[in-house]
């Protein structure tokens, strides 16, 4: 197939385009280069042969992208292209709203303009705000407590209305839980912007020493350690998560949503002693006061993608802090050389 990736410079677009060249698909990839650099999508060619062109673009130019539609053979797209900040969101809400609802609308149009209807969505579970137990299941109550979560979840109404009107398309929302990691190559990994605000990034700075300790959001959760828990997954199983998705539904119309994590949840404190496994050294750290809006615990029922898609994570923590920590040790400065 030919698969159009929108932000597929980024972090979880990178290394799915890796696992879809390595399928044999031909790719083409639309970014604006906002939050990665044209080098990641150099590495990628770098450990998967195969055909990808970059075409430099915003989905918001409707213009563009539909000329990109008129003059290559999509068959699928992949959509990736968004801002994901959540503290940022809710201090630029407007330009959330607009990159990732009007972004996803403008990519709507063009391929609906192109004869493509069938689309995978990078959602999260952010749309389950805060969950009334764990683990979650695909039916459980969606909300959102920041402009960015709101965002996913409008995003998702928009498909969900799309295909209820015209059942043509096929859309496929994957719900992320905790993408960490990297290839395991080193090549490609995710490269933030200033001091991270995810946890694995922290930590792998304080571990490569430009940042000189981990600072724990709150020791105090109904957890076992007290401090949060999460599921988090390999960016390489979520990245086979979305072939599995293409693979099923690409030629079956219907609205398909599946959470993709692992099914068991980390703490902070074990993600750290994992970590430091990995790269050999003390991570040090404090206790802090709580982060606002974080939530206790969240973990997934991935049961739903394990039956339908036949997939389902196979790394272990191990794997991830790992392959996080080659990433990081062979690129300090992430794609900067
Ligand atoms: P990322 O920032 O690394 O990748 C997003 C890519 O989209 C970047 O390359 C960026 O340049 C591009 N982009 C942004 N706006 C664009 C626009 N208007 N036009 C063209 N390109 C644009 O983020 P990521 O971690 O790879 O996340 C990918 C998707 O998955 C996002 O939609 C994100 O919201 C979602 N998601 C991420 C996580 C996570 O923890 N990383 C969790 C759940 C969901
Ligand atoms: N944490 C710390 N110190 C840090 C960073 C994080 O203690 O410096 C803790 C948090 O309090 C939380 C856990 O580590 O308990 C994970 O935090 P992250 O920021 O890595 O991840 P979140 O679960 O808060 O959020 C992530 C994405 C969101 C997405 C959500 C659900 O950042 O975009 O998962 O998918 F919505």
């Amino acid at each position: 197939m030919k698969i159009l990736v929108t932000g597929g410079a980024g972090y979880i677009g990178s290394h799915t385009c890796v696992e879809l060249l390595e399928a044999g698909h031909d790719l083409v990839v639309v970014d604006n280069l906002c939050n990665s650099k044209a080098a990641a999508i150099d590495r990628v060619l770098e450990i998967a042969d195969g055909s990808l062109r970059l075409i430099e673009l915003d989905i918001r130019d409707t213009a563009a992208l539909t000329e990109v539609f008129q003059s290559e053979r999509v068959d699928a797209v992949i959509h990736f292209a968004g801002l994901k900040a959540v503290g940022e969101s809710t201090d630029l809400p407007v330009e959330y709203y607009d990159n990732n609802v009007g972004g996803t609308i403008s990519l709507l149009q063009a391929m609906d303009a192109g004869d493509v209807r069938t689309i995978v969505f990078s959602s999260s579970a952010t749309v389950y705000g805060d969950p009334h137990q764990v683990p979650i299941t695909e039916d459980f109550p969606l909300t959102a407590t920041n402009p960015y979560g709101w965002s996913k979840l409008m995003v998702e109404q928009v498909l969900k209305d799309l295909q209820a009107s015209d059942e043509r398309w096929s859309i496929t929302l994957l719900r992320y839980f905790n993408p960490v990691g990297a290839h395991p190559s080193g090549l490609i990994g995710e490269d933030p912007n200033g001091i991270p605000n995810n946890l694995m990034p922290y930590i792998s700075q304080v571990a490569i020493g430009k940042l000189d300790r981990l600072r724990v959001f709150g020791d105090d959760y109904p957890t076992r350690d007290g401090t949060g828990v999460r599921d988090y997954i390999h960016v390489v199983d979520l990245a086979q998560g979305h072939l599995a998705a293409l693979d099923t539904h690409a030629t079956t119309p219907g609205a398909h949503i599946y959470n993709l994590g692992t099914g068991s949840g980390v703490s902070v404190l074990e993600m750290r002693a994992a970590f430091e496994e990995a790269c050999e050294q003390a991570i040090p750290y404090e206790i802090v006061d709580r982060r606002p809006g974080d939530i206790a615990e969240c973990w997934a029922d991935p049961s739903r993608a394990r039956v339908a898609l036949n997939w389902q994570a196979t790394k272990s923590l191990m794997d991830m802090t790992r392959d996080g920590w080659r990433w990081q040790s062979r690129n300090p400065d992430g794609y900067q050389e």
